[in-house]
């Protein structure tokens, strides 16, 4: 038999496990108004399954930096230690208002590649665009004009400008990129939280989404990067640092070049496995569902060297197992 070069495959099914137990404990606090609990119930949780695996694994992109993040901070190692150098980027509740609120689309998410393959992102902004797969290669751009990208992206698709939809966050600081989107002819939907759904939604025709537009979190952005390396799809992110501070804590990252246009493989490279749990119900996921005798949660996983997209419909016949 031969072995891939890469991480195990066992993982795919292990990693999944970590992100449905911060979904499901989340979940106990959705509608409840408690962003903090409801984001500490998650992160509690995710520490103590990733704390199982058989991996060396280092978080990358998770809580904060350590002084202020006692747990997943960056740097922080996690997994029993025998096991393979992995790289963890993590969100254990992405969208904590939507949780709060009990708002759709919020997600259990993290990301796992080989030891030096994600970018080590610091905690602010990030210019992003994004679209699904099977498009021709450096179809959108990062630099072009928003109305310029929407055009090429109607062309590509074979439809009129006016049935192309852009997600975008809706926020005060896109107003122009909303106008200028609108301005083409194409449709605008906007998202008040989760961007990186957001991103995942353009690879899947059901969403009518056809690209993501604006500025969003960086940690997110190597998040949704590293879900379309696996399920294919184009993305470039540029850091938004606004002040010397900002400037401080990406040099601290290894980043030199703070205008740096990434593209999808500089943020997420080899293998990467990228899985996601809902928590509420949402474009992607199902939220976890209390059943006559037990609860359901609904996953996707997927990894980039083999392609593979798993959606992982499980029952729990007990809560006693999360606990
Ligand atoms: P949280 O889960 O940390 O609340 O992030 C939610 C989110 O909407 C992300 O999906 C997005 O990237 C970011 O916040 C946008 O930041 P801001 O709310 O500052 O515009």
């Amino acid at each position: 038999m031969t072995v891939k070069k890469g991480l195990s495959r066992m993982l795919t099914l292990e990693v999944t496990r970590v992100t449905e137990r911060a979904a499901v404990l989340s979940s106990l606090l959705a509608g409840r108004g408690d962003e903090k609990a409801a984001d500490q119930a998650a992160v509690d949780a995710m520490r103590k399954e990733l704390n199982r695996l058989d991996i060396d694994g280092t978080i990358v992109i998770g809580e904060g930096e350590r002084d202020e993040a006692p747990m997943l901070y960056i740097g922080e190692k996690v997994g029993t230690g025998n096991g393979p150098k992995v790289d963890i980027a993590l969100d254990p509740l992405e969208g904590t208002t939507l949780c709060a609120k009990s708002m759709p689309n919020s997600l259990a998410v993290l990301a796992m590649a080989e030891g030096g393959s994600l970018l080590h992102a610091p905690d602010t902004y990030m210019d992003k665009i994004a679209i699904g797969g099977g498009y021709p290669d450096h179809l959108v751009d990062l630099d072009a004009p928003p109305a310029e990208n929407i055009r090429e992206l109607a062309k590509a698709k074979k439809v009129d400008v006016s049935q192309i939809t852009a997600c975008i966050l809706d926020r005060p600081r896109h107003a122009e990129l909303i106008a200028a989107v609108r301005a083409t002819g194409a449709r605008v939907t906007l998202i008040t939280d989760g961007d990186i759904a957001g991103v995942i939604n353009t690879t899947d025709p059901a969403t009518h989404i056809d690209i993501y537009m604006g500025v969003g979190g960086a940690p997110e952005g190597v998040l949704a990067a590293a879900a379309l390396r696996c399920i294919g799809g184009q993305m470039q992110g540029r850091l938004v640092t606004s002040s010397e501070e900002q400037k401080a804590r990406a040099a601290k990252m290894g980043i030199k070049d703070f205008n740096k246009k990434f593209s999808m493989e500089e943020m997420a490279s080899g293998d990467v496995i990228f899985a996601a749990t809902g928590v509420t119900d949402g474009s992607m996921l199902e939220g976890i569902r209390y059943v006559r005798g037990g609860i359901t949660t609904h996953s996707v996983v997927m990894r980039s060297s083999s392609g593979t997209v798993r959606w992982v419909k499980a029952f729990h016949p007990s809560m006693e197992k999360f606990k």
